[in-house]
């Protein structure tokens, strides 16, 4: 990818202001444009440094993302998480900082603060954004979940964030998850607050207001248990499905991931899945990955180990689908799992370990990456 230095004397300033500009407004969105960060050139005292090709300079030779669910504050804050996180990754998820509750505290106030902090670092180490989330019916703010307000009204309200949020960060995210969560298991529409307070419409006018405020924009729909094949993921198929026969953009399917081991998916299950989606024209993103230990009565090297070869098995069904372009796992190291946070027991969900060691999970991505 790299000119020599001789030939790039040659080549007229003009051509080269030109490909430099072009090169910066698309690098964001094309896994296969950025410059990774080599580990060769790395000094091996560097915060989490890991001897051997990075997993961003692997991935980006097959034209996907490898990405980790992040807070702005553990980037500030953290020097290991930091490092690690610009050397291995080229895609970043806010695990929180683009919440509804977050961003919109007051109903005539916006605080992008965070946000904007977690696009200037991936600014700076050449990492693509995925924004998450547009509409959910979780951390919302109390001046929305206790107001009270007319249908319309309740409309006026998604249509002015969904279009002030997808405005403040046009044309700089690599996708939005717009709709997060809307269906049980069952595969019917769950009771959220938006389908109690707009009706079962709220979906499409939602896809179409982001459209509206960023037509560049790839647009997703993100849930978890709908990765493998079953009611769920039926009614999801038929979510996009109706959405494309009705002339409203979605780029893609979300496939948060959350499992434990011995969990789903089945990797022949999410295989035929992903495949139903390329039929309709529709990439796939694994976006929220961990995989839970806990429940497991194996010893700890034996658990890792089963975590490690689950792991590889759903990424390698991703890259052996040409639609399934990104790769994100929900957290970076085990430290500060919303796992641990959500059940009260210890785990080890991720791809690093407390210190933000590598774990066999790593491993066995990396290996993958690398056809061994
Ligand atoms: O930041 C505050 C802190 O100031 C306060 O002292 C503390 C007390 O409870 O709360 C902190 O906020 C917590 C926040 O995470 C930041 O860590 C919230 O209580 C907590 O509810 C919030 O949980 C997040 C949850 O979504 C709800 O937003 C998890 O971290 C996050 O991992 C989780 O992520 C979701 C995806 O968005 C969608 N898919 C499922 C996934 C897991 O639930």
């Amino acid at each position: 990818m790299r000119s020599s230095p001789t030939r790039m004397l040659r080549i007229p300033f003009a051509l080269l202001l030109i490909a430099s500009l072009i090169s910066s407004c698309t690098r964001s969105f094309d896994p296969g444009q950025g410059v990774a960060i080599e580990a060769s050139t790395t000094p091996s005292q560097a915060p989490g440094f890991i001897p051997g090709p990075t997993l961003r300079a692997l991935a980006q030779e097959q034209g996907r993302w490898v990405g980790v669910a992040v807070a702005p504050q553990l980037i500030a804050n953290d020097p290991v998480y930091a490092g690690l996180l610009a050397r291995q990754f080229n895609m970043m998820t806010p695990e929180v900082a683009m919440k509804f509750e977050v961003l919109h505290p007051e109903r005539d106030r916006y605080d992008f603060s965070g946000g904007d902090a977690i696009l200037a670092f991936a600014r700076a180490h050449n990492m693509a954004v995925r924004g998450h989330t547009l509409v959910w019916d979780q951390q919302l703010p109390a001046w929305l979940t206790e107001g009270q307000f007319s249908r319309d009204q309740w409309r006026t309200i998604l249509q002015e964030h969904i279009q002030t949020v997808v405005g403040h960060y046009k044309g700089k995210l690599a996708a939005w998850d717009v709709v997060n969560e809307a269906f049980d298991d069952n595969g019917s529409l769950r009771n959220t607050v938006w389908l109690r307070n707009i009706g079962p419409e709220y979906i499409a006018l939602a896809f179409r207001w982001a459209h509206e405020a960023d037509p560049q924009a790839r647009l997703f729909y993100n849930d978890n248990g709908g990765e493998g094949l079953g009611r769920k993921s039926d009614a999801i198929y038929a979510l996009a499905q109706g959405l494309l026969q009705s002339g409203i953009p979605i780029s893609g399917i979300g496939m948060e991931m959350h499992t434990w081991l011995d969990g789903p998916p089945k990797p022949d299950d999410l295989a035929a899945n992903m495949q139903r989606l390329a039929r309709l024209g529709l990439e796939v993103h694994i976006t929220e990955m961990d995989i839970r230990t806990q429940y497991s009565t194996q010893p700890p090297a034996a658990k890792l180990a089963d975590q490690a070869s689950m792991y590889r098995g759903i990424f390698s069904a991703c890259l052996a689908a040409p639609n399934c372009k990104a790769f994100v796992t929900w957290g970076l190291t085990d430290r500060y799992s919303w796992i641990l946070a959500k059940t009260n027991q210890p785990d080890a969900p991720l791809l690093f370990d407390e210190q933000g060691l590598p774990k066999p999970a790593f491993f066995s991505i990396r290996d993958a990456l690398m056809g061994k």
